[in-house]
């Protein structure tokens, strides 16, 4: 078994290894999500002083690509901690080309001084995935459950202004702004302070997660990048009367293929939850999407299954759940 690392700039390359990541990680997943290649490409490629990456590929021996590993090593915060997506292809399970990986991914933990490894399990609903056992066998141990969910877009226009009309008398003081792509700059620092404090509010189980360091840089950092991707962002925050922001909601529309939509983080602050802003802020952050974009896509969301508040908010915009994504860990 021969593995090799791949670089991301030499494109023959990358596309051989992110077809056999699609291959490998999407296998008997009906609603799998990867970054697509295009997007990918750009995210591996341009200079940020916020991950380091390290892609590699174990071949057969007739030289195909079995299977992947991909490290995503924060550097700003969480410096102790490896973020792992490793798979085999279908047809190349159980020969042990998995736990090659495995045993390399321990090398390049202790070359890169990383003592907290992370990955995901997709698992189907009710049932269980080879993951799980591999994971187990590697001495991981599972941190947290969470719940892929999916919703049909558009929604009617009515139903969502509807909603947004029952909730409106319990958040009358906050005032709701929304934007796309990029975040004003008087709102800037604090859109970055409330992303900072998201790995302390958001259930994380077991799972060993620093606070990330968030500051303006690092947004413009990463609208740049959505930019270069051809993504577009839509975010909705509420500002209490005081000026202080509240919280806020974003959605992500893949750019390239046109099928997919991200809910990414929401989040209110504690001192202003119980006004009904969590749902103000995703249904207003839609109708603003539905403005311009009345495509069809699929809305896709992770949540634990343990965050009843963001659970209750999903179910009344109708999600529905399609898979159970496991975030396992290993301490070295
Ligand atoms: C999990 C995965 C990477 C395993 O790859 P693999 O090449 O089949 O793994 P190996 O052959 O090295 O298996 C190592 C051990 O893992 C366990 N294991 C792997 N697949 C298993 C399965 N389907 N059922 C039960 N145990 C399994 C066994 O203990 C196995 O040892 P054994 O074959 O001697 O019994 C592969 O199934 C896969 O890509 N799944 C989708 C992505 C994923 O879940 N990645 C895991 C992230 S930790």
């Amino acid at each position: 078994m021969i593995t090799e690392r791949i670089d991301p700039t030499d494109s023959a390359a990358f596309d051989e290894w992110h077809g056999a990541l699609v291959e490998a990680s999407a296998a008997g997943r009906e609603f799998a999500i990867w970054w697509p290649l295009e997007e990918m490409r750009v995210a591996l490629t341009r200079r940020t002083p916020y991950f380091e990456r390290e892609l590699w590929a174990v071949r057969d021996e007739a030289g195909a690509i079995a299977g992947v590993l991909y490290l995503d090593l924060p550097q700003k915060d969480n410096t102790s901690l490896v973020s792992v997506e490793l798979a085999v292809v279908p047809g190349r399970r159980r020969q042990g080309y998995g736990t090659a990986l495995a045993e390399l991914l321990d090398e390049r933990a202790a070359v890169r001084g990383r003592t907290i490894v992370h990955t995901m399990v997709h698992c189907p609903l009710g049932g269980e995935a080879p993951g799980q056992a591999f994971a187990r066998a590697r001495g991981m141990t599972m941190g947290i459950s969470d719940m892929h969910r999916v919703l049909q877009l558009p929604l009617d226009q009515g139903f969502l202004e509807e909603l947004a009309a029952e909730v409106a008398g319990h958040h009358r003081d906050y005032r709701l702004v929304s934007w796309r792509d990029r975040c004003p700059d008087d709102l800037v620092d604090a859109y970055a302070a409330l992303e900072g404090t998201f790995n302390d509010e958001a259930p994380m189980g077991e799972l060993e997660m620093e606070a990330e360091v968030y500051d303006a840089a690092r947004i413009r950092s990463r609208e740049d990048q959505a930019r270069a991707q051809g993504r577009r962002s839509w975010v909705t925050v509420a500002i209490a009367p005081d000026g202080t922001l509240a919280g806020q909601t974003e959605l992500h529309v893949s750019g390239n293929e046109k099928v997919n939509a991200f809910q990414s983080g929401t989040l209110v602050a504690r001192a202003h939850r119980g006004h009904r802003l969590g749902l103000a802020l995703k249904v207003r952050n839609h109708l603003e999407l539905q403005r311009t974009n009345t495509e069809q896509l699929v809305m896709h969301t992770w949540n634990a299954e343990e965050n009843t508040a963001m659970n209750a908010v999903n179910a009344a915009l109708g999600y529905r759940a399609v898979e159970r994504t496991e975030e396992w860990q290993r301490k070295i």
